[in-house]
């Protein structure tokens, strides 16, 4: 499907070096973006950004920690040097796959103030380093990446979540008068690496949980994360909105 806004726009997607984040800049790549693979792993963001240019994307690595400011500083800059601005940015990185599962009455408070840093900072440190840029190139458009772990009261990384649509929320507030759109995608389980290492079996029991009785793949949210970046989603800010196969769902 073609979604109009997007050829030749300067798209960062943050954590594309695998998981749903990496089929987020594929999809980007296939509408003709130019994609900025944007990943603290650099052997996976180079892989994937070579992936795309193996398939004629257009597509480059930039190392990038979200949760430190002077790094994303340095993200930015780097891409409007080689690309000449940006439009589009999708903060989609998180400490995920390999995190720890405890209690947020009992878990590590570095590790905690670490976590949070990077899944509920990370989102907010990047889009103050690109909305200079979207803003004097006439606008641009925000995706963060939330869960519908926001909404089921399961520790830290549920919190960092809500903080995520907090942000979320604040920064439509903040950009809608700049012409930046802010809007967010909470995804169901997913099926990626990081999941099944995180949740392990725990996986299978959520598909009962789920109304479409199947579990998400990445495929299942890009259109999603396309269409908010779109020009089809122009009047759209704001907003949280679930793709989980029916998980959570609202009167
Ligand atoms: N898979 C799921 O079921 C699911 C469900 C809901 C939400 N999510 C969210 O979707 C996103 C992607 O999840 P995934 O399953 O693809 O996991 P993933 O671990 O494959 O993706 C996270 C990516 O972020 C990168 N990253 C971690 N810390 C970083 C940092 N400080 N700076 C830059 N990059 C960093 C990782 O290297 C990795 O490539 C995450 O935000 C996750 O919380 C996942």
């Amino acid at each position: 499907m073609h979604y109009d806004g997007i050829e030749g726009k300067v798209a960062i997607v943050t954590g594309a070096g695998g998981g749903i984040g990496e089929a987020y800049a594929q999809g980007l790549a296939g509408q003709g973006a130019k994609v900025v693979v944007a990943e603290i792993h650099k052997e996976n963001g180079e892989r994937a950004a070579e992936a795309i240019r193996s398939q004629g994307g257009e597509a480059c690595f930039v190392h990038v920690d979200v949760g430190d400011p002077e790094s994303t500083t340095q993200m930015a800059e780097q891409v409007i040097e080689r690309y000449g601005g940006i439009d589009l940015l999708v903060n989609n990185a998180a400490i995920f796959g390999d995190m720890k599962l405890d209690s947020l009455l009992n878990v590590d408070w570095d590790y905690y103030q670490k976590f949070m840093n990077v899944n509920m900072n990370g989102a907010l440190l990047c889009s103050r380093a690109c909305f200079r840029s979207m803003k004097e190139r006439g606008g641009g458009a925000i995706v963060n990446q939330s869960s519908t772990a926001a909404w089921m009261g399961v520790g830290f990384y549920g919190l960092a979540k809500l903080g995520i649509n907090g942000v979320t929320h604040c920064l439509s507030k903040e950009l809608g008068p700049q012409g930046i759109r802010v809007n967010a995608i909470a995804p169901g389980p997913t099926q990626t690496e990081a999941l099944a290492k995180t949740a392990g079996d725990y996986v299978k029991q959520m598909i009962p949980q789920l109304s479409l009785q199947r579990l998400g793949e990445p495929a299942d949210l890009v259109e999603t994360c396309l269409f908010l970046l779109s020009d089809g989603a122009r009047w759209l800010t704001g907003q949280i909105v679930n793709v989980d196969g029916g998980q959570i769902t609202r009167p």
